[in-house]
């Protein structure tokens, strides 16, 4: 391991793919999606629940949720003046459908999301987002939990949104991964359900790089969805499990401007990982001082000083955990003591096998290199509509990025 001013050199440069907007811009994408809003607040909700009702029934009231808005509009990147619209989506949630599949996972990111901040959280989420399918948390089981699938997607064909949670097993022809009285593989019914969806969003890193499943010596053959649908929009957004505030930002961008958000060359959303761990860090202040964790409950350890030494991967991870957190935003790992895994990274769980030990890094590294790979290689913009980015452009810019 190099020395700490080494350590510090190569990894103190600032990267991000986000690129500044001038009022202009935000103007005139106020104005379009103001007009969204009213069309889709003339159509028929899809389900009967009503933001308000949902608010009162849990005891929170309009001055949470505009705490909430306030919050969601920050983290999406968008100016103040956006706080009405997003607060004006919220209550057309109910016009966009959502079908939500699980595949080889073990639905931790179903249980995020079952927790996702908001002003009733769960209500928020499942009472006006129209779920329309999702083996979790619906009542239906077997041949009639298949018949409900199959209705929502004849029923809202070319306008849900698939929601993908799990890997793909690939190998032996898919035959680790089946479903249904069928037992249509995986694989097969992830491009028949994606045929005719609007837009697919990956969850969680399974779904997107592979994930745990596809750790050496991935038996099943583990991929990411974009590595099997081609030819569909795909917003990626990994971590283990990914953040459900995340997720909803997707889902209100979508609702709000009907274009999905600006995505990275690995299709994650600029808002959410345009920027490293190690910039928002909260410990940032002691790397930069030299004060690193050296042991377990040591001194440093206690007084919360910087855990690279320990491991921590937030140097070379792309996230907004430190400023969005988990868990109604009280804690996020840095924070609870240990150092980030990079659970949301492609390559997870290989890439980073010693957790608990300093990643060796090439002290030439480069971070401006990283643009090309998670940067500004979607082509920059807040919002590019509906770009699809095939497997092969992305191997493009990871080689470029190289
Ligand atoms: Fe960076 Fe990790 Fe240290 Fe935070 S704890 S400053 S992310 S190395
Ligand atoms: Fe994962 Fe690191 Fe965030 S471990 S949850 S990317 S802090």
């Amino acid at each position: 391991m190099e020395n700490d001013l080494a350590v510090q050199k190569s990894l103190y440069s600032k990267v991000n793919g986000i690129e500044k907007r001038d009022d202009d811009f935000y103007k005139e994408l106020y104005a379009r999606s103001e007009k969204r809003i009213d069309s889709l607040a003339k159509t028929n909700p899809f389900t009967e629940e009503e933001l308000d009702e949902v608010l009162l029934e849990d005891g929170y009231d309009r001055r949470d949720f505009m705490k909430w808005v306030s919050a969601t509009t920050a983290m999406l990147m968008l100016p103040g003046f956006f706080e009405p619209l997003v607060a004006k989506t919220v209550q057309v949630l109910n016009r966009v459908p959502v079908i939500w599949i699980n595949l080889q996972d073990c639905a931790g990111n179903s249980e995020a999301f079952l927790r996702t901040d908001g002003p009733t959280v769960d209500e928020l989420i499942l009472d006006i987002i129209t779920l329309e399918f999702h083996e979790l948390l619906m009542a239906p089981s077997g041949e009639q939990a298949e018949l409900q699938l199959e209705n929502a997607m004849t029923t809202f064909k070319d306008e849900y949104l698939l929601f993908v949670e799990g890997s793909i097993p690939t190998a032996a022809n898919g035959i680790y991964g089946t479903i249904g009285t069928s037992g249509e593989t995986y694989v097969d019914h992830l491009v028949r359900l994606s045929a005719d969806a609007k837009a697919i969003v990956a969850v969680g890193t399974c779904a997107t790089f592979g994930g745990v499943p596809a750790a050496a010596p991935n038996p099943t053959g583990a991929r990411g969805v974009m590595d099997i649908v081609q030819n569909k929009p795909i917003v990626n957004i990994p971590a283990c499990p990914a953040n459900p505030a995340n997720m909803l930002g997707v889902i209100l961008l979508y609702v709000m401007t009907g274009e999905l958000p600006d995505l990275d060359g690995l299709l994650r959303p600029k808002f959410a990982f345009g920027y490293r761990i190690h910039d928002a860090c909260e410990r940032r202040v002691h790397f930069d001082a030299g004060e690193y964790v050296e042991e377990w409950g040591d001194a440093a350890a206690q007084a919360g000083h910087c855990l690279y030494k320990m491991g921590c991967k937030g140097p070379m991870t792309f996230n907004n955990c430190p400023t969005v957190k988990y868990n109604r935003g009280t804690s996020w790992p840095v924070a609870a003591g240990h150092g980030c895994i990079g659970c949301s990274e492609p390559g997870f769980f290989d890439k980073f096998d010693r957790f608990e030990a300093p990643t060796p890094f090439n002290p030439n590294y480069n971070p401006a290199s990283d643009m090309g790979v998670y940067g500004a290689a979607a082509g920059l913009g807040l919002f590019t509509a509906f770009k699809q980015l095939t497997k092969d452009s992305v191997a493009q810019e990871e080689e470029n990025g190289n």
